[in-house]
């Protein structure tokens, strides 16, 4: 089975893992969170990082750490995963949705602007698949309605808007470190901003909100923390980010070109006005005249021991959220369609040239 990811664990990982074992340090208050965070912050261009659990985990933060109350609505893409909609819902935030491009996967910012009520407190800009979003515009936006900005980098270390990190941008970001993204901790995540106080807030719900005086709380936090045995992982392979990004160009240019006679499926866009593909998936979509579904394609290739993933099911159709009133007259066509034709092929860091051969042949024979 050639598997949709397998992670690259091929640096100082196993050094650095065996430190912390050698030197005790395997909570949250060992050498590397410190190290980690500073890295990622000097990296991608913030003063402050937050290292905790999962991507899940620092939306969560993110969302909490800005002070956004009940009843106050948060403007976001209906094409992304639970995480981002769920932070919100969880404390009674209200996501409004957008529809997304279907060629780039990511949101329509010129639908952002009339979806702004009195009540919008925020936009949650999200990165999908390996295409930027076009953020200026929606920098430019909340600037003109006072609004703050949530950067959900999850899938895009490494990546580039305009020539400036993902990560970067608006009032806090997030990455996740889950074993599929360009840099893994196992499972883990962090929360970058530049504001001291935003910072301070993010580390205090981080760690259960302890007040100066230890087991005295003025407010309810998390456990979210990292352990520092993830965030050795996490330095060791931020030292190969630059041969990272490489890679998964690599990945996909080589798709590109292995792909480009099936005249059945989109492949992803190479390069737009603001950003070239860094390709975090593989993403392919099937043609609209084509008759076969995502799904019924991927099933063929599992056959083939290809593994691959659907597209994300939007988030205006998910029963959780309809069965609790949500999104009941939201319609958003590209989110449906994407969920209908997309799916990702192998696109892990391990992958080899051999490999995405076998690939490109199963594809060629399930499609033809
Ligand atoms: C865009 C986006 N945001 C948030 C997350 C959540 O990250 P995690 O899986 O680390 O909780 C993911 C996970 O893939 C993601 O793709």
């Amino acid at each position: 089975m050639i598997m949709v990811n397998e992670p690259l664990l091929d640096g100082n990982e196993k050094k650095y893992l065996n430190e912390c074992i050698d030197t005790g340090w395997i909570s949250s208050e060992g050498p590397f969170i410190k190290k980690f965070e500073s890295q990622m912050a000097h990296y991608v261009g913030r003063k402050y990082a937050t290292a905790c659990s999962s991507g899940t985990a620092a939306l969560d933060i993110a969302v909490s750490a800005l002070n956004l109350q009940e009843g106050d609505e948060v403007i976001l893409p209906s094409f992304t995963i639970i995480s981002c909609a769920q932070a919100l819902t969880k404390l009674g935030i209200k996501p409004v949705l957008v529809d997304s491009e279907y060629d780039t996967f990511n949101m329509k910012v010129k639908d952002i602007e009339s979806k702004i009520t009195p009540k919008t407190k925020a936009i949650m800009i999200v990165h999908v698949f390996g295409l930027t979003v076009d953020v200026d515009p929606i920098i430019n936006l909340a600037k003109r309605y006072k609004l703050r900005v949530i950067e959900d980098a999850a899938q895009m270390h490494g990546q580039e808007y305009k020539s400036q990190k993902c990560g970067s941008f608006g009032d806090i970001s997030i990455f996740s470190f889950y074993p599929n993204k360009h840099i893994t901790t196992g499972e883990g995540g962090m929360v970058l901003c530049s504001d001291e106080i935003l910072d301070k807030r993010s580390k205090s719900l981080r760690n259960l909100c302890f007040g100066e005086q230890r087991f005295i709380h003025e407010e309810i936090g998390f456990n979210y923390r990292m352990t520092n045995m993830q965030a050795a992982l996490g330095v060791a392979q931020l030292e190969r980010i630059d041969q990272i990004v490489e890679k998964k160009r690599w990945i996909g240019e080589t798709y590109n070109e292995l792909l480009q006679d099936l005249d059945m499926i989109n492949l992803p866009i190479k390069v737009t006005n603001y950003c070239e593909n860094i390709y975090w998936v593989y993403a392919i979509t099937l043609k609209d005249d084509f008759s076969r579904t995502a799904k019924q394609i991927m099933s063929k290739l599992e056959d083939c021991k290809i593994g691959t993933r659907p597209f994300f099911y939007p988030m205006h159709q998910q029963p959780v959220f309809n069965k609790a009133g949500l999104f009941l007259q939201d319609k958003f066509p590209n989110s449906e369609k994407l969920y209908e034709k997309g799916f990702y092929i192998p696109s892990g860091l391990a992958l080899t040239k051999n490999q995405a051969v076998k690939v490109s042949d199963a594809l060629h024979k399930v499609l033809l």
